[in-house]
């Protein structure tokens, strides 16, 4: 198994460009099945989980065209010779099972297994069928597995989530497309992937408005065409990426941000003394840190326009160098504090407390083996390990693969000393 070797305590310097955003990707290439025609994605992220989708589409009938390092992907769906997502498949990756809806609004019936549970959390998805069920689908759960059928087509419903859930909405759009009649989503989460997939399915003939506020109305038809769409840019890889440069101290731009989506994360950096300057309009962010102190801040994770879930961990590793206390609260995931004992062997000084972090900033971490739990836990080791005195090994990365593109390319080139070795026992 590969495993990081990362020499910490080098400033990093120079720009990154800013990928595809993974979980805009995810649910862009499920709405393929929803269409007989061509879907081509350009700013393709060369992920593990990217190519893991395309498999399992492949697996559905779906002819996927996507060159090994390509960042131009085209998805035929013109026949499906199955509408079964095995168990196999979507234990390996929770996406998976965004193929349902499509499937279902498309072919009238889908077979899916649930997901299950992750690292990070239990992760139901009963607001995903309760949208189902309201637009008229009738649903067994049997023996791990979702079966669903709606012979006569979905019918537009009135969805009001109890709670914001990223992809019950992302889900409940997608199906509600082809469904006869208005669905009407409220208290929709404003992720902006969820604008982003509002656009694609525009292109490709849907009737989708409101996606970005917390009432999304699409106005079902009868078939969807395919299109071509640029995949948005990633905030949680450049997100990552600026408090990378944060910890190390340096100068780095990100190239291609998408810097509004990106607010609650500048102002925490901001608060934290750290100089961010952005520019919307050429899609850039600047983060400079020259040896001043961290300022300890507080961080609540939230549903957009908050600070997102997926930078926590991150903004934990910096705040582990910060002067003083912090208290971070995650109010997404249960259980999304794994990351919290590894930073320790590096030297932080953590207390978790329910939902709760208190992280006392230290004058140093220094290198250590650490273990990677989860995808944003494992870019925090990276993070902390930047920062620290010595070298430190960073187990497990086959987490980081499926989010990051060409993370330790992307890392040296501003300076960063970081070493792949593979084949090495556990
Ligand atoms: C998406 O997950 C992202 N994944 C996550 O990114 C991200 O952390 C999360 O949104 C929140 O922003 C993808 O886009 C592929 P939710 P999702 O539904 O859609 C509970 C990463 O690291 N819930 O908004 O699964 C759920 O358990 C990943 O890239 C239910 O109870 O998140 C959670 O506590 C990790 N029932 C909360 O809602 C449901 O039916 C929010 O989850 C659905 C969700």
């Amino acid at each position: 198994m590969d495993r990081l070797l990362i020499t910490g305590g080098r400033k990093l310097k120079g720009s990154i460009a800013v990928s595809g955003a993974k979980n805009s990707a995810l649910k862009l290439m499920a709405a393929c099945l929803l269409t007989r025609e061509p879907l081509t994605l350009t700013n393709m992220p060369n992920l593990a989980d990217t190519r893991f989708l395309s498999q399992l589409l492949a697996s559905l009938g779906v002819e996927v065209y996507w060159p090994k390092g390509d960042s131009e992907c085209r998805l035929n769906a013109a026949e499906l010779s199955s509408t079964i997502a095995p168990y196999e498949q979507v234990r390996k990756m929770r996406a998976s099972f965004n193929v349902l809806g499509p499937m279902l609004a498309r072919e009238g019936h889908a077979t899916v297994s649930l997901p299950g549970g992750c690292a990070i959390g239990a992760r139901p998805v009963d607001l995903h069928l309760k949208a189902f069920e309201a637009m008229g689908a009738d649903l067994k759960v049997e023996s791990g597995y979702v079966k669903a059928a709606a012979i006569h087509g979905l019918k537009g419903a009135t969805i009001v989530f109890p709670f914001v859930s990223v992809g019950a909405t992302e889900h409940a759009m997608l199906a509600a497309t082809l469904a006869k009649g208005e669905t009407i989503l409220e208290n929709a989460a404003r992720e902006p992937e969820i604008a982003d997939l509002a656009d694609c399915l525009n292109k490709m003939g849907a009737k989708v408005s409101g996606a970005g506020t917390s009432t999304i109305r699409i106005e079902g038809v009868e078939s969807l065409n395919g299109t071509t769409h640029s995949v948005m840019p990633d905030r949680i890889e450049a997100g990552t990426y600026a408090m990378a440069a944060a910890a190390a101290g340096g100068d780095v731009t990100l190239e291609g941000a998408p810097v509004q989506a990106l607010s609650a994360m500048v102002d925490a950096l901001q608060q934290s003394g750290v100089t961010v300057d952005t520019d919307e309009g050429a899609a850039t962010i600047r983060i400079q840190r020259n040896g001043h102190d961290l300022k300890a801040v507080n961080v609540d994770t939230q549903p957009h326009p908050g600070f997102p879930t997926d930078l926590q961990a991150q903004f934990m590793a910096l705040m582990s160098i910060s002067d003083g206390t912090s208290i971070i609260r995650e109010n997404i995931f249960e259980n999304r504090f794994m990351h919290a004992p590894e930073l320790s062997r590096l030297g932080a000084d953590i207390q978790v407390r329910g939902k709760e972090a208190v992280v006392k900033g230290v004058e140093k971490l220094r290198g250590a083996p650490v273990m990677a739990t989860d995808l944003r836990a494992s870019v925090s080791l990276v993070i902390a390990a930047l920062a620290a005195e010595g070298e430190t090994e960073v187990r497990r990365i086959y987490h980081l693969d499926r989010g990051f593109e060409r993370l330790e390319e992307k890392l040296n080139g501003c300076g960063a000393d970081i070493r792949r070795v593979s084949g090495e026992e556990e």
